[in-house]
């Protein structure tokens, strides 16, 4: 449905979806979930709140807290999923999941990033909620990451693969899993040696910078995220993943707003806010390489398609034109959060 003009300074797309957002609560929800919900249809939401979103109760509540907070006029489907914790009881998810409220269950290795304390350290412990979302078809979203302090952290995705996701596939082959926000080659070789069951979401940010952009020249404590991004060469596979059209690689921004305050500090959030500017910044990345043809595919129908869901029936126009104007930060209750600066300027614009 990619419509393009002879100039192509025009693109109709079917309404994007967000694949793994952070929406966070009170004042800090009520500033970010405007800047998604503007764009985009439906977001699945990670449940990494404090105190976790663990149980259907817990996401029926979540739930109701973001619809209060979507301002008047504007549409959004929040796609909740369950915190995964090593007390997860399956009937619960599968009861979460049969109802329509919860679209997927959130696996976090103990201790791999933002609020993941509550995450799962014995994988054995939760062999039976895996078994039951496999035999209900229900995904799982997976943190691909390890945990051990002797394992380096630009290692930590590609052995989380041998060590960790490779056995559970193997041991539960009908599970469909998600490999949230992959950043290296190792991880998009893997999705696509693979047949059944798997996809990835890469995030905006992981398709513009590398290593280089945290660390070279000064630290900028607004590039760092988890999985932190790696050497240029991953990048570059990314860039060829999503642009590929293949099916089984789709957005999830991971736009995970934390306050400057909370940023820059001696030791600072991981997290890169992006909602704002994400399509632009997506659609800059597609002209570039020549594929704006395959930008529907990646931000509006793949990941649909991987969970079940019709690809949305609204479109929006991305323009082309004069670079675009977007905040530096966006305010909050909490205090100011930085939005993602991708280096250079931004043509395409979302039509209001
Ligand atoms: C996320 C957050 O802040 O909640 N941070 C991040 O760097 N991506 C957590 C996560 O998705 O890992
Ligand atoms: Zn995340």
């Amino acid at each position: 449905m990619v419509q393009t003009n002879a100039t192509t300074d025009r693109l109709t797309l079917r309404r994007p979806d967000d694949f793994h957002l952070h929406l966070r609560d009170g004042a800090m929800l009520q500033a970010v979930l405007p800047e998604t919900a503007r764009h985009f249809g439906r977001a699945i939401i990670m449940p990494n709140l404090v105190p976790p979103v663990v149980t259907a109760a817990q996401a029926a509540a979540y739930r109701d807290r973001i619809l209060a907070a979507l301002p008047e006029g504007m549409t959004f489907t929040p796609l909740m999923t369950l915190y995964l914790t090593e007390e997860t009881d399956p009937e619960d998810v599968a009861a979460a999941h049969a109802s329509g409220l919860a679209t997927a269950v959130k696996l976090y290795p103990a201790g791999a990033t933002t609020n993941s304390a509550s995450g799962v350290r014995d994988f054995a412990k939760v062999r039976p909620v895996l078994e039951k979302m496999a035999e209900i078809g229900m995904p799982l979203c997976v943190h691909g990451e390890v945990t051990d302090a002797d394992i380096d952290i630009f290692d930590r995705e590609a052995v989380f693969i041998d060590k960790v996701l490779k056995p559970i596939r193997k041991k539960t082959p009908d599970l469909r899993v998600v490999m949230e926000h992959v950043t290296t080659q190792d991880a998009v070789d893997y999705v696509r040696d693979t047949h059944k069951n798997l996809a990835a979401t890469i995030t905006t940010h992981h398709l513009i910078i590398n290593r280089n952009h945290i660390l070279a020249g000064g630290i900028r404590p607004h590039y760092y995220c988890l999985p932190v991004a790696k050497r240029e060469m991953h990048r570059v596979a990314l860039v060829q993943a999503a642009i590929s059209g293949d099916p089984r690689f789709f957005l999830g921004t991971d736009s995970a707003p934390h306050t400057d305050a909370n940023k820059l500090l001696p030791c600072g959030c991981a997290g890169v806010f992006s909602a704002t500017n994400t399509l632009s910044c997506l659609a800059e990345v597609f002209e570039t390489a020549g594929k704006l043809r395959e930008l529907e595919a990646f931000v509006s129908l793949n990941g649909a398609r991987f969970y079940g869901l019709p690809p949305s029936g609204e479109t929006i126009d991305l323009v082309r034109g004069a670079p675009v104007s977007y905040p530096d930060h966006i305010d909050t209750g909490d205090g100011p959060v930085t939005v993602f600066d991708p280096g250079f300027p931004l043509h395409w614009r979302v039509e209001a």
